[in-house]
């Protein structure tokens, strides 16, 4: 499937495709009770250009590294950067679709996902990914979760926008409702979301005079302007859990 053109250019460049940084990234791993020199298998589910699968590459020196993406550009830029960093020999891309993701059952340690689950829904995400992995595995997943009780600005972007926002005590009860262990839980910070918008507006700019994009861009700048206004009440947010051994 090939992206839009108005897709593309809103995020050209950019070295990630939601917040997020490699310290809350690498500050999430660190939480995982596990030997970064050990060798597992790792799933990361819609990589996007790349970024955090190179990431978990660099973090897990001994491990397979496997990521994917439903556009052949996403493809091609991890591609990139597996050449880039040498890594052919243990980090692999894909062409996928989260909802029909083509591997064995069990066949991972740690299955990984970045601002993506929304896409399918946490709920169904968490129920559909679990069969994917080992006994032990664990899953790290963030999603947007409320962090204090929102304006009603916020809840009225999110209800259009995402239905399955919650409060970190309620993903957690259903992390638990789906038989996992909950571990631990890391906030995207504020920094990461600034960082993240300023870059996005920057192309957003670039782009004004595309007709074909106008609705996609208006509703990029609402969600821009609605976290500006409402930091406090939402934020990505990464599950730790663990599969529990029946
Ligand atoms: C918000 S971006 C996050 C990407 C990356 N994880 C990151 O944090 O930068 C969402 C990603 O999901 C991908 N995507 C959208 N629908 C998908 C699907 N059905 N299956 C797999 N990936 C999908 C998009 O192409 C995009 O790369």
């Amino acid at each position: 499937m090939e992206i839009p053109l108005y897709f593309y250019m809103a995020y050209r460049n950019l070295d990630r495709l939601s917040p997020g940084s490699e310290d809350t990234t690498l500050k999430t791993l660190d939480k995982l009770d596990l030997n970064p020199d050990d060798e597992f298998n790792i799933l990361d589910i819609a990589c996007g250009v790349g970024t955090s699968t190179i990431l978990l590459a660099n973090y897990f020196k001994n491990s397979t590294i496997e990521g994917f993406d439903l556009f052949k550009h996403y493809k091609e830029s991890l591609d990139e950067k597996i050449k880039e960093n040498n890594l052919s020999d243990r980090v692999f891309s894909y062409q996928m679709d989260m909802k029909d993701p083509d591997f064995a059952n069990e066949e991972f340690d740690i299955v990984f996902c970045e601002a993506s689950i929304e896409i399918i829904g946490f709920k169904r995400g968490l129920k559909e990914w679990k069969r994917l992995l080992k006994p032990d595995g664990y899953m790290v997943v963030s999603d947007v979760s409320w962090l204090e009780n929102p304006s009603s600005e916020s809840r009225k972007f999110w209800k259009n926008t995402y239905s399955e926002i919650d409060t970190i005590k309620n993903k957690v009860q259903q992390i638990k409702n789906e038989g996992f262990e909950f571990i631990n839980y890391v906030i995207v910070p504020k920094k990461d979301w600034n960082d993240y918008y300023n870059k996005l507006e920057k192309n957003l700019n670039k782009l004004n005079s595309d007709k074909s994009a106008k609705d996609f861009i208006s509703q990029l700048r609402k969600e821009i302007q609605t976290y500006r206004q409402n930091s406090d009440d939402y934020s990505y947010v990464f599950y730790l859990m663990k599969m529990v051994e029946k």
